[in-house]
């Protein structure tokens, strides 16, 4: 099992900033990444339909016998992540959990902001997951979904002015609730993180993705799966890609949520894997 990859699934592109988290932290393993870009975005979608996919998208994962699944898109973690557990007989890694932990950590003033897709935050996995943990505390959850960020961030306007009037806008709610933690909930939010800092000088920002990372160092360590630089050593990461379309953005997107170039993708077709 050790030296099986872990699969990474999400959405479309926006998981590789998962992906990237996740090389940081455990670099010596191998990848297996799948984004449904002929379906994404899943944001606005019913939680039925995000269930549907992610029961594809974990079918393909276990027929490429990977030790551990990361479910990189918020949305998936939110609205499925019980029938992606349900189904697979390997760990399974969501973004709600370490992100929650994360954000208790962080908060001083017990006044945690949660941003994401209308999916995510209508399904309100992190405000429940924050509460859950929360020990008795009393801690206030304010969310705001951001459904025009994703666009936004993949057409690359990460500093536009248009960008930040935007952030503006979904933020003033938060701001005037006087969050001190911000947590991204979303694959895509972590390219903002400039912009945000500078609407909300101070603010603990949380990248869901870099605490499911540490969080998998832990798992993968306490059953001896984790591959370190003593069994192996790899020059580059290694990734296999997988995707159900190749937009004609891909490699630029990518390479901006990677933060290098990756290789051709195989193509997959995601309804193979409905029954
Ligand atoms: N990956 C999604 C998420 O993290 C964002 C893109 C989408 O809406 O599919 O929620």
């Amino acid at each position: 099992m050790k030296n099986n990859p872990i699969g990474v699934f999400d959405s479309g592109i926006g998981g590789l900033s998962v992906l990237k988290q996740f090389i940081r932290f455990l670099p010596f393993e191998r990848y297996i990444y799948l984004g449904d870009t002929a379906r994404v975005p899943y944001g606005n979608r019913s939680p039925e339909t995000v269930k549907r996919y992610a029961m594809e998208s974990t079918k393909f994962m276990l027929e490429h016998d990977v030790k551990l699944i990361v479910v990189a898109c918020n949305t998936v973690s939110s609205v499925a992540l019980d029938v992606v557990r349900e189904l697979s007989t390997v760990p399974v890694i969501g973004m709600i959990y370490p992100a929650a932990v994360a954000a208790l950590r962080a908060t001083v003033n017990k006044t945690i902001g949660v941003i994401g897709t209308r999916a995510t935050i209508n399904s309100n996995a992190y405000t429940d997951e924050i509460k859950k943990l929360s020990d008795g505390d009393k801690i206030k959850v304010i969310s705001q979904a951001c459904p025009l960020f994703v666009p936004i961030i993949e057409e690359g306007w990460l500093e536009h002015p248009a960008t930040r009037l935007i952030s503006e806008e979904y933020l003033a709610s938060l701001k005037e609730e006087k969050i001190d933690t911000l947590v991204l909930g979303c694959t895509h939010y972590p390219l903002l993180k400039q912009l945000l800092t500078e609407i909300m000088p101070g603010i603990s920002l949380i990248d869901s993705g870099e605490h499911a990372a540490v969080m998998a160092v832990r798992m993968l360590a306490e059953k001896e799966n984790l591959i370190e630089e003593k069994d192996v050593y790899v020059q580059k990461p290694q990734i296999e890609f997988f995707v159900s379309d190749v937009p004609s953005t891909f490699y630029d997107v990518a390479q901006r949520f990677l933060g290098f170039g990756v290789e051709s993708p195989s193509i997959v077709n995601l309804n193979d894997y409905s029954k």
